[in-house]
C-alpha cells in the first residue's frame, strides 16, 4: 500500500455515499398522504433527512405520538418499495470506491438503517462488492449506536482509522470510537455542523476525499462503450435510458454521439445528413464520417476515458462498417483503412447492438417526421447495412451485447442495462439492474 493517511475508512449510507434526499422526501410525504395527514405549511421537507425518523414525524411534522408507529410502518413500507429506487450514488464515489480497493484500503460501511437494508441498497446499486464489512442496526428496540457501529465496523487490526460522513452524529461517533472524522460537506449537514461537531477534515466532493484518502493516485481509466443498429431500432431511446440508470447508479457518463459529438463534427454531420447533398460520392461520404470521427476521438472520446469517465456513444466505427462498407458496397477493408487514423487504437470496450428485423425497422424508417439522406436510402441498401452488422457480430461476439429491439422499450432498457453493468462492474455479484425493479 501507498504512503496513505489512513489504512481502514469507514463510510456513512445516506448523504455521504448515496443523495438520499429524493428517495426519503417522497417516502414521507407518501406516508402522510396515506394516513391523510397534512403537512404543515412551512415545514422543510429537506430537513427529515438525517435525524430519527420519529423524530422528524413528531416534531417537525406534527405527527401525534399516538400515530407514530404507524408512520413508521408506513414509511418503511414506501420506503422499499418505492423511496430507495430513488436514490442515486453521488458523482465520484465509485470512482473513489474502486481507488480504495484497488489500493488495499479497508472499506466499511456504518449506518443507523437495519443492516439487511444497507446490504440491498449497496447491492442494488452494485456498490456492495467494494465493502469489507457492512455495519447497520440488527434490531430496532435496541439501538447500537453510532460509536459502536463504526467500533465494529473496523477491522481487528489497523494503523490509522477515519469515518466519513456528512452529520453531526458520524462525527461525534468517530470521536467516541478514537477515530479521524472526516466531513462531507456536499451531504445534508452544514459546514458549521461539522466543524462543531469536531471534524478533523473537510471536503467538498468525492473528487476531495479521493485526493486526501489516496493522494497522487489519478482516477483509473474508464470505459468506452457504443451503441448501434440500423436506422429505427430504438437506439436513442435506449441510450436516454441507459444515461439515466447509470449515472444513478455513480457512473460518470459522457454521452455523446456520430456523426458529430464536438462542434466540428457537428458541422461535418450537417453535411453529411443534409437531404440536398444527394450528389454525394461514396468516398466523399465515407471520408466525411471518418474525418468527423477523428475529431470526435481527439477531443471528447480519448480525454474523457483517460480521465475516467464512461464514455456512452450513440453510434462508433460499427457504423460505418455496416453503411459505407455494406450499404454502399465499399467493402470492409476499405473502411478500416480510411478509419485507421480516425479512430487512433481507441475501440470500444464494449458495444450494444439493437437486433430489429429488417420489415419492421423499415416501417419505422418511413414514417419518421423528416427522414434524412440515409433514412431516405432503399429496402436493399438497409438490407446490407443489416448484414454487415451481422458478420461484426460474429466475428466479434466478446465485445457485442446483443439486445433484440422487439420488445417493450423498459424490457429492452433492463436487459441493456444488465448486461452493460456486467462489463463495466465484473466484481458486482449480484444481477445488475435492480434499480428498475419497483420504480
Ligand atoms: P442519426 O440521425 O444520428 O441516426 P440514428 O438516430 O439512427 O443514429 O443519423 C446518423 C445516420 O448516419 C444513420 O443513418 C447512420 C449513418 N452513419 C453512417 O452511415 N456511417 C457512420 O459512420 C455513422 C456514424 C453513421
Amino acid at each position: 500500500m501507498g504512503n496513505f493517511p489512513y489504512d481502514a475508512v469507514v463510510f456513512d449510507l445516506d448523504g455521504t455515499l448515496f443523495d438520499a434526499e429524493e428517495g426519503i422526501v417522497s417516502s414521507v410525504r407518501k406516508a402522510m398522504e396515506e394516513m391523510g395527514l397534512v403537512i404543515p405549511q412551512g415545514a422543510e421537507l429537506r430537513q427529515v433527512v438525517g435525524p430519527p425518523l420519529r423524530y422528524s414525524f413528531h416534531d417537525l411534522l406534527n405527527v401525534p405520538a399516538e400515530r407514530l408507529d404507524e408512520a413508521a410502518e408506513r414509511y418503511a413500507r414506501i420506503f422499499r418499495s418505492e423511496g430507495m429506487y430513488r436514490y442515486s450514488v453521488y458523482p465520484g464515489i465509485r470512482t473513489l470506491l474502486r481507488v480504495l480497493k484497488e489500493n488495499g484500503l479497508y472499506v466499511a460501511l456504518a449506518s443507523s438503517k437495519p443492516q439487511e437494508l444497507c446490504e440491498h441498497i449497496l447491492q442494488v446499486y452494485c456498490l456492495r462488492h467494494y465493502f469489507d464489512r457492512v455495519i447497520g442496526e440488527t434490531d430496532n428496540h435496541a439501538k447500537l449506536g453510532k460509536p459502536e457501529m463504526i467500533r465494529r465496523a473496523l477491522p481487528e487490526h489497523y494503523r490509522r482509522a477515519a469515518m466519513v460522513g456528512d452529520r453531526l452524529y458520524d462525527m461525534e461517533g468517530a470521536k467516541a470510537a478514537g477515530v479521524d472524522g472526516i466531513g462531507a460537506v456536499y451531504g445534508c449537514g452544514s459546514e458549521e455542523e461539522l466543524r462543531k461537531a469536531g471534524a478533523d477534515r473537510l471536503v467538498s466532493d468525492a473528487d476531495a476525499l479521493r485526493e486526501l484518502l489516496c493522494p497522487g493516485v489519478p482516477a483509473p481509466r474508464g470505459f468506452f462503450l457504443s451503441m448501434e443498429g440500423p436506422d429505427g431500432c430504438g437506439k436513442t431511446t435506449q441510450a436516454n435510458l441507459l444515461e439515466k440508470s447509470l449515472r444513478q447508479m455513480g457512473f460518470e457518463l459522457v454521452r455523446t454521439r456520430e456523426p458529430g459529438g464536438c462542434p466540428i463534427s457537428e458541422k461535418i454531420r450537417q453535411i453529411i445528413l443534409d437531404t440536398e447533398n444527394a450528389e454525394m460520392c461514396a468516398n466523399c461520404e465515407a471520408l466525411l464520417y471518418a474525418a468527423s470521427r477523428a475529431q470526435h476521438v481527439h477531443q471528447v472520446i480519448r480525454p474523457a476515458v483517460e480521465a475516467g469517465k464512461v464514455v456512452l456513444s450513440d453510434r462508433f466505427v460499427d457504423s460505418s462498417v455496416a453503411y459505407q462498407g455494406g450499404g454502399r458496397e465499399m467493402g470492409v477493408e476499405m473502411i478500416r483503412q480510411i478509419n485507421e487514423p480516425a479512430v487512433d487504437g481507441m475501440l470500444p470496450d464494449a458495444t450494444v447492438y439493437l437486433a430489429i428485423d429488417h420489415d419492421t425497422a423499415m416501417k419505422r424508417r418511413l414514417s419518421a417526421s423528416r427522414p434524412d439522406r440515409l433514412e431516405l436510402e432503399s429496402s436493399a441498401f438497409h438490407g446490407r447495412v443489416q448484414a454487415a452488422y451481422e458478420e461484426l457480430i460474429e466475428r466479434d461476439r466478446r465485445r457485442f451485447i446483443v439486445v433484440s429491439g422487439d420488445q417493450p422499450a423498459e424490457e429492452i432498457a433492463r436487459q441493456v442495462l444488465r448486461q452493460v453493468l456486467r462489463r463495466l462492474e465484473p466484481g458486482c455479484e449480484q444481477e445488475g439492474g435492480s434499480t428498475w425493479k419497483e420504480s
